[in-house]
Formats: C-alpha cells, structure tokens, sequence
C-alpha cells in the first residue's frame, strides 16, 4: 500500500454513496430519488421554467432532510486524509456533508442544497435568509425569481479549471460512492489515470467507469474508508 504524507497530492470525488450512512438517499439504487420523481420534472432549467414550485418544493424537502443529517465515519475519515495530505475534494453532493463534517478544501462541482441565486441580477443567498412569497421565493435586490443553486443536466459545473488542475497533479485519485455514470465526473479518472495517478475507489458495487480504477474497495464507505485512511497516512 502506498503511503502518504503532506506533499503527497491526493484528490477525492465522492458521490451520494458516502452520504448513504447518514441517511440521504442515492439517485440510483432501487430506493434512489428519481424512482419518485422524472429527472426531466426536476432536474433541469426546461423543469424549472415549466413549474418553479414542483422544483423548489423538491429541493427545499431535499434541503430540510440534509439539515436533519450528520456526517458519518466515512465523511470523517476524509477530514482525517485533508490533515495529513496535499488534499482537494471534489464532490457531486450538494447536501454539505463534507464541509459539516471539516474539510477545507471542497470543491463543490454540482453546487449546494443551502444556497440560491437570482435567475435576472444572479446575487446569490443562503436558504434560511429567503423568504417565500406563496411558493416561489424572489429576489430581495431585483425581485427576480430565485432558483435553487445546483447544476441541473444541461448546464456546467463548477470549479471544471480548478479540478483539471488538481487532476492533473494528484498522486492518488480516491472516488467514493458514485455509480460513474454521469459526465464529467465520471470521466476525471481517466485524466488521473492517464497523467499517472493511482486511483482507488471504494464502493458497495463496482461503478461503471472501473476499467481505469486500480484498487477496488467494495463495501460501505463509513465501513471502508477509516481503515483506508489509516493505511495510507500510518
Ligand atoms: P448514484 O446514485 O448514481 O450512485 C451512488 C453509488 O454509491 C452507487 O454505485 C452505489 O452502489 C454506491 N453506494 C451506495 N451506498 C454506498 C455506501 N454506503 N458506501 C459506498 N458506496 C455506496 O450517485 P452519484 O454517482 O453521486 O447530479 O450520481 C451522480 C450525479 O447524478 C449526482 O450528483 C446527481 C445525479 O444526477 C446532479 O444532481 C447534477
């Protein structure tokens, strides 16, 4: 097992797995939330200008069931690998789980439950300073119609520069509880793979993309990831 140290560049991309243990639902497994709800209803700008209040209603219960969570062992066993590396973590999560539990360098790339922007000026609030009128929130600057501050399908992600980047100098690439099966993320192990990093996943299942995965971990990842960690940073 390769060790590491505070030099070593380590990044992470975790997916909805590791917050399965504190209680949110994945998007793929049998109980997974687009079972309830069509991704085109919910997930994308087309859904959001058709009903804003089927949305906002999805993502404020979304918001309320992250409040209610805490991070589990898996979540703190990263804060442990940010102590002890050269560290990014890149999330697809948007529950704040990672930052709750500690860690400093998050990137998130599909954006975050607790906050919104504006669709008209794009000022940006957090949940609890919004209020709504009936049931859409507005805009306190411009009264234009806020939307929910996630990367919906058929729009770009967040931080694409700093995680290129990142890829392209890590050591270790760690990919946890993602199926692999959505772009680009599903796709930045082939970048680390490709410019020589050792890429680890750890799973319940083998994801997708496990062709360009190294070392294979299968199980939970608050089961998992504590002895990882310490394998790597003893
Ligand atoms: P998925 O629901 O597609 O995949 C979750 C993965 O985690 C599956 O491979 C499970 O086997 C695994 N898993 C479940 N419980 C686990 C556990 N306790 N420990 C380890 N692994 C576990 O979720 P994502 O890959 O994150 O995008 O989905 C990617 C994106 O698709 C999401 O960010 C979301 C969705 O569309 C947006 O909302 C933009």
């Amino acid at each position: 097992m390769l060790k590491v140290n505070h030099a070593t560049r380590v990044v992470v991309l975790t997916g909805a797995g590791i917050s399965a243990e504190s209680g949110i639902r994945t998007f793929r497994d049998s109980d997974g939330l687009w079972e309830q709800h069509r991704i085109e209803d919910v997930a994308t700008p087309e859904a959001f200008q058709r009903d804003p209040a089927l949305v906002w209603r999805f993502y404020m219960a979304r918001y309320l069931q992250s409040l209610e969570a805490e991070p589990n062992a898996g979540h703190k066993a990263l804060v442990t690998l940010e102590e002890h590396t050269h560290f990014t973590l890149i999330t697809q999560n948007v529950d704040s789980l990672h930052s709750r539990a500690g860690n400093k360098s998050v990137l998130e790339m599909h954006g975050r439950l607790s906050s919104c922007f504006c669709t008209l000026c794009r000022t940006r609030f957090i949940l609890p300073e919004i209020s709504f009128d009936g049931d859409l929130p507005y805009c306190q600057r411009c009264e234009g119609l806020l939307r929910p501050d996630i990367v919906w399908f058929g729009e770009v992600p967040y931080y694409l520069q700093e995680i290129q980047s990142a890829l392209k100098k890590c050591k270790i690439f760690l990919i946890v509880g993602t199926s692999g099966v959505v772009y680009p993320a599903a796709g930045f192990v082939m970048t680390a793979k490709y410019l020589g990093a050792k890429t680890i996943s750890v799973n319940l299942e083998k994801p997708s993309n496990h062709s360009f995965i190294d070392e294979f971990y299968p199980g939970k990842a608050g089961d998992v990831l504590p002895g990882l960690v310490q394998e790597l940073i003893s």
